[in-house]
């Protein structure tokens, strides 16, 4: 469900007019709905309303000060992986218990910031990691609350690179290796084990990757919690899946369903971190089209945004539906593709679509996650804007970058 629909045959976001937005901010523009984001915050919240459960957006899918701000005030907290997320979501009045930290490699620097900001835990990935943390820990004369992100070795089902559930990932602990992890962390006075926790790759459209890994998490939980160990929190990653197009992913009420069935009767506070599903389909990239060109029967339709502005389709081959901001009906077979000096740069492949002319405003669906925070300045190209339309208004929440702004932190020699 969102709020980018025609009118009178013009495509709006809520009661703006995307016309408008491109005549007053130019191409190409990151474009969000306020009144959308809302909606998923709310339908994920309440999906899990009959449990004890804290939502903390996973900050990487778009990391917008004014969106984090926005997920403040709706009650998100916030996971973080890097120091950067840190200091941006800190930047957002955000409170240190509201936030977590996660990351398969963090930097002394990081674990630091992390424990002296007080964040509610650390996820930990290595037995490594754990040294570094207490040792970090002892430096500050802290307790550092720590979960161990497990490895539950299941095939999420979605494209390889943004697969971590199983065995060859880099990700989480061995589940023959948990146990003796929380047994040596029990030994230490300079972090607390506060929980458990996974994160098994992000798209997942089925719910049947989710069930194994949780059953696998469970059936652990169970075994820790009688042995002796006080675990507070169950940290179920995000992952769900939306779509783009065409894919049925579970509802987020089906995937509560299911979480909450296989909890049982574990006395957990569940965490899930949820990024694509609140601000995928929020978000849109507004581009125009440059000009089109046939060359040996094959038609391209060459727009402002590039692989940088939004590199997911040259990435994972991911689809993004295209559609003309003044509905067309002629159709055709084209290549959506960008001025980038690369032919990985594209859009659309031999993708059939309403035809678009040069000049014409095109908008790129489903990019609110993983669009802008993915964006580059490859080939020296300013960074999109970025646009917040609440109702019949908008607010330019990120300015395009200029020219000055490219060389600003280099130093001619
Ligand atoms: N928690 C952890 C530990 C994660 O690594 C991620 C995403 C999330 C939560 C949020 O996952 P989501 O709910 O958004 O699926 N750039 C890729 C996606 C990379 C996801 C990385 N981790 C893409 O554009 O598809």
């Amino acid at each position: 469900m969102h709020f980018f629909q025609y009118r009178n045959s013009e495509l709006y976001c809520e009661e703006v007019p995307m016309s408008l937005i491109a005549a007053e901010v130019g191409t190409p523009v990151y474009v969000y709905s306020e009144r959308t984001l809302r909606r998923h915050v709310e339908v994920f919240e309440n999906a899990f309303s009959e449990v004890p459960h804290k939502v903390f957006y996973a900050v990487k899918a778009n990391s917008n000060l004014t969106l984090l701000k926005r997920f403040r005030d709706w009650g998100l907290g916030f996971e973080v992986v890097s120091g950067g997320e840190l200091f941006r979501t800190l930047q957002a009045e955000v409170s240190s218990d509201r936030l977590i930290f996660s990351g398969v490699g963090k930097k002394s620097d990081e674990i630091r910031y992390a424990l002296e900001t007080g964040v509610l835990f650390l996820s930990v990935e290595s037995s490594a990691e754990l040294q570094l943390i207490a040792k970090i820990s002892a430096e500050l004369g802290t307790c550092a609350p720590i979960v161990f992100r497990t490895n539950p070795d299941v095939d999420s089902q979605t494209h390889p690179y943004i697969s971590t559930g199983g065995r060859q990932h880099k990700f989480g602990i061995d589940l023959s290796e948990v146990k003796n992890l929380y047994r040596r962390a029990h030994e230490m006075k300079e972090v607390k084990i506060v929980g458990i926790g996974c994160h098994i790759g992000s798209q997942i459209v089925e719910l049947a990757p989710f069930e194994s890994a949780l059953s696998s998490l469970t059936a652990i939980t169970a075994d820790l919690i009688n042995e002796g160990f006080d675990l507070q929190f169950l940290d179920f990653g995000g992952g769900l899946g939306i779509s783009y197009d065409g894919e049925k992913p579970p509802s987020p009420h089906d995937y509560a369903n299911s979480v909450i069935r296989l909890i049982g009767d574990l006395d957990l506070t569940l965490v899930l971190e949820p990024g694509r599903v609140l601000v995928g389909n929020a978000g849109v990239l507004l581009s125009r089209v440059l000009l089109k060109k046939q060359q040996r029967g094959k038609k391209f339709v060459v727009i402002d945004a590039g692989m940088n502005d939004i590199i997911r389709p040259a990435l994972y081959h991911s689809t993004h539906k295209v559609i003309p901001v003044r509905a067309r009906q002629e159709r055709e077979i084209v290549d959506v593709v960008g001025p980038i000096c690369e032919s990985s740069d594209f859009i659309a492949e031999d993708r059939e679509m309403a035809r678009l002319e040069t000049d014409d405003l095109l908008a790129v669906m489903s990019a609110g996650a993983y669009g802008f925070s993915l964006s580059s300045n490859y080939n020296s190209r300013p960074r999109a804007a970025e646009v917040l339309v609440h109702g019949n208004t908008f607010t330019i929440i990120r300015r395009r970058e200029s020219y000055e702004d490219l060389v600003r932190l280099e130093r001619v020699e």
